[in-house]
């Protein structure tokens, strides 16, 4: 039987442990990846026990906690605490998510926290997603006219048809969903993704939008839109509930439609 394993430089070791001040009874263990590719070392695991009593209750507080008080040599991303920026989107307890709208107490025993998926590591976690923004950059997305401007107000839009972006104009670009989807892992380079597609359909079905038909020809390609198999781990994970994979699906309809 073939057996796998990882190259040397690759296995993950375990890290150092990080005790919490004495006294402190509400602790919890954060099991944290640590990277650093420019140091030569192997990544590893390291350990932290958080006292509850004196954290927010959310990932991001004790991510932050430990920065602040614990080691400062973490690195990670965040921005608005709010859900709003979509920059400290990681991997918790085995899914994509954010850090700071995931709440502590709903992750049963220690809290494992790991970089987004099948990106390269910059440093701990946080990943390159350069790829990710070329990739939602490539779908145009901003409104693309050709009639004149209205003189005297803006173009307008029915209610029926602002309706139709719900669901599609939240995304936060926080590549949860890219990075969970098993197609875009095996081919990121040509596949756009559940974020950049689902962002493509929401200029497509815009009614202000007058590139409709060149957009869907921008799509019409074996691997940029045809590598989703509809597998759904995107809606699963999106942490504004959007579901990526209809949005794809809607595409498919429409590309389908334009040949009747
Ligand atoms: S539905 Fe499509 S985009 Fe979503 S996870 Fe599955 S393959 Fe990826
Ligand atoms: S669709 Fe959801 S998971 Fe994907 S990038 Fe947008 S907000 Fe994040
Ligand atoms: S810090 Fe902005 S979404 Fe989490």
């Amino acid at each position: 039987m073939a057996e796998f394993t990882l190259p040397p430089n690759s296995v993950v070791k375990q890290g150092k442990t990080f005790r919490a001040a004495s006294g402190a009874t509400n602790i919890k263990r954060f099991i944290v990846y640590r990277y650093d590719p420019d140091s030569g070392d192997n990544p590893r695991i390291d350990t932290y026990e958080v006292d509850l009593d004196s954290c927010g209750p959310m990932v991001l507080d004790a991510l932050l906690k430990i920065k602040g008080e614990m080691d400062s040599t973490l690195s990670l991303r965040r921005s608005c605490r709010e859900g709003i920026c979509g920059s400290c989107s990681m991997n918790i307890d085995g899914e994509n998510t954010l850090a700071c709208t995931k709440a502590i107490d709903e992750i049963k025993g220690d809290v494992k926290v790991y970089p987004l998926p099948h990106q390269s590591v910059v440093k701990d976690l946080v990943t390159d997603l350069t790829n990710f923004y070329a990739q939602y950059a490539s779908v145009e997305p901003w409104m693309k006219t050709e009639s004149p401007t209205p003189p005297d107000r803006e173009r307008l839009q029915s209610k029926e048809d602002r309706a139709k972006l719900d669901g599609l104009y939240e995304c936060i670009l926080c590549a949860c969903c890219s990075t969970s989807c098993p197609s875009y892992w095996w081919n990121s380079d040509r596949y756009l993704g559940p974020a950049a597609l689902l962002n493509a359909y929401r200029w497509i079905i815009d009614s202000r939008d007058e590139a409709t038909g060149e957009r869907l020809d921008a799509l019409e390609d074996p691997f940029k839109l045809y590598r989703c198999h509809t597998i759904m781990n995107c809606a699963k994970v999106c942490p504004k509930g959007l579901n990526p994979s209809k949005a794809i699906a809607e595409t498919k309809k429409l590309l389908v439609k334009r040949r009747l």
